[in-house]
């Protein structure tokens, strides 16, 4: 039986992978910033099957409260087989270039308070010798694009980070994954024209899933943007820096 740790699970993406591993009668540990929501979603996994669930409040922001959280989950499920880090924020852009408190609250709530918790969260697993971080960055952190720099910013330096404790932790027989995806049809793209690109939440997880079983370090999600994305970041400068994107 898995033991699960999932903070933000009142993600779209992350309520879908809650319940494959309900499904296989894990026990989970989910934390989130709506416990109303949460309490829902816990009511759902319980009739999905899964075998126990804790809940815990955080928000992403009050850097004193990680450490705590960490070792609450842990102690909780005594063995880590996976956690994973699935809240994310999609910044107004514009506000972010004229607003620098917007910029760095977007840049903390995207980038910084993940690397925080894995800062805890990393030491733990290691110690335990065993178990898998996930975390969902984004493509959005492979080439600052003019529409979203901040937050691909905010991505890109938590896809470096992953890279570097990928190495650290595969010494202790940790496995690291950072699952980048493309346009996912989910609350934070609500207000997006859906087109052909698109993939369903439900499909994502379970790519997440597949890869976490099969130890693949990085993965784009769905596969093709592996394709999309190599040809963004070879467009030399001179052409990339006239187009909108
Ligand atoms: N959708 C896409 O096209 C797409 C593409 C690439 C990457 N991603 C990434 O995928 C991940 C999952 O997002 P999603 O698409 O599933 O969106 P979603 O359903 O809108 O979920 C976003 C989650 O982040 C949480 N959150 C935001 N700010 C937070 C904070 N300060 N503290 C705690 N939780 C906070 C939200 O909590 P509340 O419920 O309390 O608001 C919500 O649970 C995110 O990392 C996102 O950046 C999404």
């Amino acid at each position: 039986m898995q033991n699960i740790i999932i903070i933000g699970a009142t993600s779209a993406m992350a309520r879908e992978v809650a319940k494959l591993y309900a499904k296989e009668k894990a026990n989970l540990y989910l934390i989130a910033r709506d416990t109303s929501r949460l309490d829902i979603i816990k009511q759902d996994l319980v009739v999905r099957g899964a075998n126990t669930i804790h809940t815990a409040h955080f928000d992403a922001n009050q850097f004193d409260s990680h450490q705590v959280l960490i070792d609450q989950a842990f102690d909780a499920l005594s063995r880590v087989d996976v956690l994973l880090v699935a809240y994310g924020s999609l910044p107004n852009q514009e506000l972010c270039q004229t607003n620098s408190m917007k910029a760095i609250e977007e840049l903390n709530t995207n980038g910084i308070s993940v690397i925080s918790l894995l800062t805890y969260a990393a030491t733990k697993m290691e110690q335990q010798k065993s178990g898998n971080i996930t975390v969902i960055t984004s493509v959005a952190g492979d080439r600052g694009r003019q529409s979203n720099y901040v937050y691909g910013a905010a991505k890109g330096m938590v896809s470096t980070y992953l890279q570097g404790l990928a190495q650290r932790l595969s010494k202790s027989g940790v496995h690291v994954l950072d699952i980048k995806p493309g346009f996912v049809d989910t609350p934070m793209t609500a207000e997006f024209d859906k087109g052909v690109l698109w993939a369903k939440p439900e499909k994502v997880a379970l790519i997440i899933k597949k890869r976490i079983s099969n130890k693949v370090t990085f993965s784009y999600t769905p596969a093709f943007w592996f394709v999309i994305m190599t040809i963004i970041k070879i467009v030399p400068k001179v052409i990339f820096n006239k187009v909108k994107l």
